[in-house]
């Protein structure tokens, strides 16, 4: 039997935050999350959550995940106090408890299976995840012998000078005998420079304590400051890179991407500098990123191109090409073959496969058929000031540049729109339509003098 509980009730001070810190976003997640998320493959039988310090926004941001239960801790007395919580909701409990900080975010689900293989395989009653760094400045120190047996961890501020040197460091993950646990918690005391309950107490109170050190010490990364939480991201940012040109993405440039989490990549991708991928971005084979892209939860199909542009919560079918500076917004959706150019915005509109918008418009709520060429400055007035209408343009019409569509208007087949025109009324297939001034010519003009 396992449980899992996670440490988020902390206010998390050196944060200057009016964000509780487990809610900080790291990589398009928050770090509450992402260490949820770690422990997700361990498929525990409970999962705990201690919550304290902005109780009600960390719950509320966390009411999707089933099965999560809330505990808490009310005041804040340290870690050992949190743990001294689940006393209650784990009265009985036969099994281990796994402990992670809510604010070390960049375990890994292996790490962790290794760590309860471990911990299972020796029967120790405690058995927690070190390493060693060349600045353990902040972080508790381990005091172990060679045989990988702990006999206390002192705090950073708690430690003589002696103890100072000590770069073996606890990472805040242990597993832990929730029975042996259990009989101990009510034994720590206050005495310390924080006079608070730790947790970390609980060890030399334990026998055998064990502890394994990890390869990749970036994985035990705690978060207690924002240069804290830029340096995890760097390294999650580093990890997705990564791990994208191991699978066939090629980066011009990779340190001046970003990627998220729910990015995905088909091969032959090449990314160029300075592009931002974010929520779920799909990018289908043999695409064309960049350079200055920003693609937000859009799906984007094989080999398209798009350059200088934002694509936000829209979908790019295959052999399209975009920008450069093109923003699809929401609900854009393009069929194949469509070209986007300069300057056009796109929203909550369908593009037909092969229609081309190629400078300076705007198309908003719009449906437009096949082949339809938009031409340049073409304005879809979609707003009467009150509610959004549609425009729809049957296939193969084109529009003269600095056309204006006044919706709710209906444009049939192969209609021929007059450049300059602004047309209020729907126009039958193969018709020419003109809406502008009739053009006056005056010969031989002599202005005022
Ligand atoms: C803790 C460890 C330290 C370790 C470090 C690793 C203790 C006493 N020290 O120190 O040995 O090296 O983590 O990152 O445990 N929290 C609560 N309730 C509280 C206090 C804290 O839930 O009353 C939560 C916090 O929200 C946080 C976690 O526990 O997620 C750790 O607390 P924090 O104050 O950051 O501990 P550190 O000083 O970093
Ligand atoms: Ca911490």
């Amino acid at each position: 039997m396992l449980a899992v509980a996670v440490l988020a009730a902390g206010k998390g001070t050196r944060m200057k935050s009016d964000l509780p810190k487990v809610l900080q976003p790291l990589a398009g997640s928050t770090l509450v999350q992402r260490v949820l998320a770690s422990c997700a493959g361990l498929a525990p039988q409970r999962r705990l959550l201690i919550v304290g310090h902005q109780a009600e926004w960390v719950e509320s941001t966390l009411a999707a995940d089933a099965g999560l239960e809330f505990v808490l801790q009310q005041p804040q007395l340290g870690t050992g106090h949190a743990v001294q919580q689940l006393l209650d909701p784990l009265a009985g409990f036969d099994g281990d408890l796994l402990v992670l900080n809510g604010d070390v975010p960049l375990l890994r689900p292996e790490t962790l299976e290794m760590l309860l293989s471990r911990h299972r395989a020796s029967g120790a009653a405690v058995t927690l995840l070190t390493a060693r760094l060349a600045d353990p400045t902040g972080y508790g120190r381990v005091v172990a012998n060679a045989a990988g047996e702990v006999s206390a961890i002192v705090e950073h501020r708690d430690c003589n000078d002696e103890q100072r040197r000590i770069d073996l460091i606890n990472a805040g993950i242990y597993c832990f005998n929730w029975a042996k646990l259990a009989a101990v918690l009510p034994e720590l005391t206050t005495d310390n420079d924080q006079g608070e309950l730790y947790l970390t107490d609980t060890v030399a109170l334990l026998s055998p304590a064990m502890h394994v050190e990890v390869a990749d010490a970036d994985e035990l990364n705690g978060i207690n400051d924002r240069l804290q939480l830029a340096q995890c991201e760097a390294v999650l940012q580093q990890r997705l890179r990564e791990h994208w040109m191991r699978e066939g993405v090629t980066f011009t440039d990779p340190a001046s991407c970003t990627l998220s989490e729910g990015t995905r990549f088909g091969r032959d991708v090449v990314v160029e500098p300075q592009c931002h991928f974010r929520g779920a971005a799909v990018i289908g084979e043999g695409c064309r990123i960049g350079p200055g892209c920003l693609i937000d939860n859009a799906t984007v199909g094989d080999r398209v191109e798009i350059v200088y542009s934002v694509v936000r919560e829209a979908r790019v079918d295959a052999d399209c090409a975009i920008g450069p500076y093109a923003q699809l917004r929401p609900g854009a959706e393009l069929a194949a073959g469509c070209r986007v150019g300069n300057f056009v915005e796109i929203k909550n509109s369908t593009l037909a496969s092969g229609v081309k918008v190629n400078h300076l418009s705007y198309i908003g709520d719009a449906d437009l058929g096949a082949n339809v060429n938009v031409g340049a400055g073409t304005i879809t007035a979609n707003y009467d000031g009150v509610r959004k209408h549609r425009t729809v343009i049957g296939a193969g019409s084109k529009t003269g540049a600095n056309s204006v569509l006044v919706a709710p208007i209906t444009l049939g087949e192969g209609v021929t729109v007059g450049a300059g025109s602004t047309l209020t009324r729907d126009v039958p297939s193969g018709a020419l339509a003109l809406g502008r001034a009739r053009q006056l010519v005056r010969d031989h003009w002599q202005g005022p003098s």
